[in-house]
């Protein structure tokens, strides 16, 4: 096991055995005042949550369940940009501690070879469209084995132990996921979203392919050409519009 050398980020800690999700106990510390940087991590969650209402399955010390409080200044619309520079923090940390070429899917997920192995889930309390508190939601499949998927996820999810060949040293990829969370959380502060967009850009398995989007407003088709200065993907269709799309499901496609 490693230290977590970042002094901010993970530098308040709440291990937990089983729980239902990280998400509701980061909350709750939120909401007594917990500091900017405190890290909720289970070894397995009941009721663990995805985005758009679905489950995050997270079987006991098969994985890293996480929140993580942020207490960015600014107005709530700024918040998408904090779920991709997460995701920035993610890949570059994966790569880096397991070696396994992770790639970002927008918004949100961690791909190997179009298979999922990370997902992410961002969540904020505001009052008058000014941020009170984030929590920053990341489930990284780490040691996971293929029979440990449900019938449901073969297929589509898969592991860093698959990946990689080898078990994940979990407390390495949670500190070095701090690190870069923190790193990245500076850069956003000093230099706005653009630096971490074009990091976000280069890691992206998105960009330049064909995607299929579901939206509220219905489904979109066409090329996904970057993303802009809010964080939305920009959408070329076969007309020729530019559509930026921020928040939705993408396929993609060949
Ligand atoms: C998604 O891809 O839909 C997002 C998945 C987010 C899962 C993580 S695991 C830690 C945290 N606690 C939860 O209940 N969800 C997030």
């Amino acid at each position: 096991a490693q230290r977590i050398q970042s002094t901010v980020m993970g530098s308040q800690l709440k291990i937990l055995g089983t729980t239902v999700s990280t998400q509701e106990e980061a909350k709750a510390l939120a909401e007594e005042g917990a500091p900017e940087g405190t890290l909720v991590i289970a070894e397995e969650q009941t009721g663990g949550k995805g985005r758009m209402g679905r489950k995050w399955f997270s079987p006991y010390g098969k994985g890293i369940w996480m929140s993580l409080v942020l207490r960015p200044e600014q107005p709530l619309h700024y918040t998408p940009q904090l779920t991709l520079l997460t995701g920035v923090a993610v890949c570059r940390a994966v790569r880096k501690v397991t070696g396994v070429m992770a790639g970002l899917k927008w918004p949100n997920d961690l791909l190997v070879d179009g298979r999922k192995i990370c997902g992410i889930l961002l969540e904020s309390a505001a009052e008058d469209e000014h941020v009170r508190y984030c929590i920053a939601g990341i489930g990284i499949s780490a040691n996971l084995d293929p029979g440990d998927y449900p019938e449901e996820l073969t297929g589509i999810g898969t592991s860093l132990k698959i990946e990689a060949g080898e078990p994940i040293d979990r407390m390495s990829l949670i500190a070095t996921v701090m690190e870069e969370f923190e790193m990245l959380y500076e850069l956003y502060r000093k230099d706005g979203f653009q630096p971490v967009a074009s990091l976000w850009e280069a890691l992206s398995v998105t960009l330049g392919k064909r995607v299929s989007i579901q939206t509220a407003r219905g489904p979109i088709e066409g090329m996904a050409d970057g993303l802009d200065a809010s964080g939305a993907l920009r959408v070329r269709t076969d007309s020729g519009e530019q559509i930026p799309v921020f928040s939705g499901d993408v396929e993609l496609r060949r």
